[in-house]
């Protein structure tokens, strides 16, 4: 038993809009929801590193507990990040982080392992031959410098294979689809396309598609979403032809605040595991993806029936007190 109803816990996300982060936080409400009593503070930066320093300040000023926060950009969010953990509040990073070393706990996948894996594996899809084009995420945003540092060294591996062009999507569809059409030439003469995420790798696929280049250029992208617009049904419908899995974290970062909180040991670095997910294992994942929206469904039903419950109780009680004062 914690004692949560002291607590206030603070979310700075980066940017809110997009599928994966709209999961992480619905990956977060679902582990909240075992802690009825706790404040939840939410805020969106909308990808603006000033405005996600001024809501953090702002929530250090209405009194948090502790914070949790995916950093747009490293270098501009540092400060404040540190600042938090000096005045004593504990700091869990997820998915994006800082240039510090001053953080209580970080969630989030291997980016470094994320892009020499995506490396590697066009490697092998391409035997060992062929021109491949990147496309980055946001510049000075830490999951673009390491996957891209990881596809450099996944790349080396294969002499044969070369990085011809790179471009910054800034992890956006229109954005990558913008500069992908500045290079058009270039883009003539790659065999396949690593972009750091789903969005700008159907992007990447709608400009190919557009410019008319040749249907057997591959897509590589990361995040591997499940449902509507996710990279999975992407997969399974070749408009790219792999992604790797890039877990949000929600739940893990939430179950870290309440150890931490409630003085209990707790991993600093909590890396999840990434898995490539191409023709020959999509419909698996998919398959296991059902499976646990059914059982979250389930659980639902469940808590609803208690919240039910629960209602009709405490009416009976106040019928009750009536009673007695009558
Ligand atoms: C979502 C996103 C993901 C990507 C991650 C990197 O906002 O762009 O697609 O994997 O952020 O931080």
């Amino acid at each position: 038993a914690d004692k949560t109803s002291q607590y206030t816990i603070g979310f700075s996300q980066c940017i809110g809009s997009d599928l994966w982060r709209r999961t992480m936080l619905d990956e977060m409400k679902m582990e909240l929801s075992l802690h009825p009593d706790v404040k939840f503070i939410y805020t969106d930066a909308g990808g603006n590193s000033q405005k996600q320093t001024e809501q953090v300040k702002k929530m250090l000023d209405d009194g948090i507990d502790l914070l949790i926060i995916s950093p747009n950009e490293a270098k501009p969010l540092t400060d404040i990040v540190e600042q938090t953990y000096n005045k004593g509040i504990p700091v869990i990073v997820i998915d994006r982080k800082t240039s510090s070393a001053l953080y209580t706990a970080y969630v989030g996948a291997d980016n470094y392992q994320i892009g020499r894996m995506a490396g590697e594996y066009l490697g092998s899809v391409l035997k060992g031959k062929g021109n491949v084009a990147e496309v980055m995420g946001l510049p000075g945003s830490s999951p673009a410098i390491e996957r891209d540092r990881g596809f450099n060294d996944g790349i080396k591996k294969h002499p044969g294979i070369h990085i011809t062009v790179q471009v910054y999507g800034d992890w956006l569809k229109a954005n990558a689809q913008k500069q992908l059409i500045k290079i058009e030439p270039a883009l003539k003469n790659v065999n396949a396309i690593f972009a750091h995420n789903d969005v700008m790798a159907s992007g990447t696929r709608d400009v190919l598609n557009k410019l008319q280049i040749s249907k057997g250029v591959k897509v590589l992208g990361v995040d591997a979403l499940p449902g509507n617009g996710g990279g999975l049904q992407m997969v399974a419908s070749k408009i790219i032809n792999a992604s790797l899995l890039y877990p949000t974290g929600g739940k893990e970062a939430i179950t870290t605040a309440f150890r931490i909180l409630n003085k209990e040991s707790f991993t600093r670095e909590n890396l999840l595991q990434s898995v490539v997910i191409d023709s020959t294992n999509v419909q698996l994942m998919k398959l296991q993806w059902s499976k646990i929206n059914s059982q979250q469904k389930d659980i639902e039903r469940q808590q609803s029936l208690l919240e039910e419950q629960r209602q009709i109780y405490n009416n009976q009680q106040v019928i009750l007190n009536v009673i007695v004062i009558t």
